[in-house]
Order: C-alpha cells, then sequence, then structure tokens
C-alpha cells in the first residue's frame, strides 16, 4: 500500500504549533479525512479534527489543504500526485481551539445580526403564491451548508478584520436569499451597507472554494451591491423617489412603483447574471 506523507498542524492556542509529519497508507478511494482518521487511530489519538457526516453536507470538516480551504471528506487523495506532501492547517481566518479545530462562533453572532424571513402579517398563509422562477432564484442559496470556507478565504475577514462591520459571503448569501424571496417584506439594505458590503471587491475567490458551487459574487453579492448604490449612491434614484415620495424598493417583496423602471435593454437591480459573467 503506498504511503502519502501528511504534514498535519498541531497545536493550541497557548503553544507554539508546529507542522508534525505523518506517513499514512493509502487506499483507492480515500479522502483526507480518511487520513486524518488513521493518523487518529494509529499515530496520534489526540489529534483534534471537528467533523460529523463524511459526506460534505454538515459543513464541520473545514481546513486548509495545501493552502486551499476544503472540506477534508471532499478532497481526495488521489487528487494529488503519489509524491506530494499533503499540508493540512486549520481555517486561519478563526481562531484556533486545537490542532485543525477553530472556533467559527463569531459567524454565528453575525447571523443574529440579519433580519429573519418577513412574511406579509394580513391573509392566509395557504393563499400565498409566487412563480417557478421566483423559487429557482433562491433556492440556489439555500444550498448553504455553513462550512464557512468562503468566510475563510475572504481577504476582509483573513486579514483579521472582523472587528469591522462586514458580515462575509456567507451571510451575504443569506441576506440575498432572503432578499430575493417574493413574499418576503423586510429591507435589509441599510443593513447591507452598515454590514460593509462595499468591502467586498467581487474578487470571487470565496465563489472558488463554495463546496456547494454557490455563484456568491455573481448571483448574490453583486445584486446586493447594486441594491445599495441605488439606495445610496445612484443620483436619478435618489430624485425619482423624491419625487414619488418613497423607497427604493428593490426587494423580493417589492415595494410597486418606488423603483426606477427598468429601461428596456437596461440592467435590473434585483435579477442576478444566469451565468458566471458579471464582474
Ligand atoms: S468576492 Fe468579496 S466576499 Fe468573496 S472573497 Fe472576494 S472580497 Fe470576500
Ligand atoms: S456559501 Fe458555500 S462556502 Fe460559504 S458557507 Fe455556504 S456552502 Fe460554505
Ligand atoms: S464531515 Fe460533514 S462536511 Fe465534511
Amino acid at each position: 500500500m503506498p504511503l502519502v506523507h501528511l504534514n498535519v498542524f498541531r497545536g493550541t492556542p497557548q503553544t507554539e504549533g508546529g507542522y508534525v509529519g505523518y506517513d499514512v497508507p493509502v487506499e483507492e478511494g480515500m479522502v483526507v479525512l480518511d487520513a486524518l482518521h488513521w493518523i487518529q487511530a494509529n499515530e496520534a489519538p489526540d489529534l483534534a479534527v471537528r467533523w460529523n457526516c463524511k459526506a460534505a453536507k454538515c459543513g464541520s470538516c473545514g481546513c486548509e489543504i495545501n493552502g486551499k480551504p476544503s472540506l477534508a471528506c471532499k478532497t481526495r487523495m488521489s487528487d494529488f500526485g503519489p509524491d506530494e506532501a499533503i499540508t493540512v492547517e486549520p481555517l486561519r481566518t478563526f481562531p484556533l481551539v486545537r490542532d485543525l479545530v477553530t472556533d467559527v462562533s463569531w459567524n454565528y453572532e453575525v447571523n443574529k445580526r440579519i433580519t429573519p424571513f418577513t412574511p406579509p402579517t394580513d391573509g392566509d398563509q395557504a393563499d400565498w403564491r409566487w412563480q417557478q422562477e421566483d423559487i429557482e432564484r433562491v433556492q440556489e442559496f439555500r444550498k448553504c451548508i455553513e462550512c464557512f470556507l468562503c468566510q475563510d478565504v475572504c481577504h476582509v475577514l483573513r486579514n483579521h478584520e472582523t472587528d469591522r462591520p462586514f458580515v462575509g459571503p456567507r451571510f451575504l448569501v443569506r441576506t440575498a436569499g432572503l432578499e430575493m424571496h417574493p413574499i418576503d417584506q423586510a429591507d435589509r439594505t441599510a443593513d447591507l451597507k452598515d454590514g460593509g458590503v462595499g468591502y467586498c471587491n467581487i474578487t470571487k475567490c470565496c465563489t472558488e472554494v463554495c463546496p456547494e458551487h454557490i455563484r456568491i459574487t455573481d448571483n448574490a453579492i453583486i445584486p446586493l451591491k447594486e441594491r445599495v448604490a441605488d439606495r445610496y449612491y445612484d443620483p436619478i434614484q435618489i430624485a425619482w423617489r423624491k419625487i414619488r415620495g418613497g423607497r427604493s424598493g428593490t426587494g423580493g417583496g417589492s415595494r410597486a412603483g418606488e423603483s426606477l423602471p427598468v429601461l428596456p435593454g437596461g440592467s435590473s437591480t434585483g435579477s442576478p447574471p444566469s451565468d458566471g459573467a458579471g464582474s
């Protein structure tokens, strides 16, 4: 059975920490999480690894594998060359707990700041109706498994700017799913501005690492940026609202008549691009 060399980060916040090498026998079909389990079973029973489903669905095994934020249970050992060493590190954006485990609780605090789904209070829920295309539009955002790989790779958060009011790509995805929901009535545009959507410079790094292939930048962040720009920075939209005496509403629960009509051939402020183009 061929051996593959893994360099695994070991340490705690109280210790200096460093990389420990392990030679792991590799069988066909193994993923990096299997190799970590082999290390736990045979060489280092105290190696800390967070995992749960081993099916790329719980989002808990996120780590950095050869520098790329990845799910250990979705990264195949066969993705690496036979003589290639594999380095496994914790998510660097978040505080270290031990070895490969980090404290991602900051994300759950951010999540609490997002205005939840706000349906209409009048009428019967049984009477709610919306179109299939509206469902398809938000379906993508509901695929998020909260692995926080996108949060890890985002340079705004990675540069330890989490004390600044930037919620990060995962929570822009959640906000987009709510804002584009056809019957949601809340208006999160001011929160988006305060939440620092302007910090994002659309590098698409978050999209590249998302294991659910959510087009985070094209389909979530860019439409949200457009909403903030329309509300706060577009003089024509501002003048139109003054004339109409309302706010600019581009949300799923659209406030009809408040936003400037889109000219033929112009871009809709609320529609995500249909393909990967757009930034
Ligand atoms: S596209 Fe924006 S949110 Fe995504 S990683 Fe880049 S800066 Fe962060
Ligand atoms: S958007 Fe993608 S990368 Fe970010 S937390 Fe959700 S599943 Fe993970
Ligand atoms: S163990 Fe659940 S996503 Fe990897």
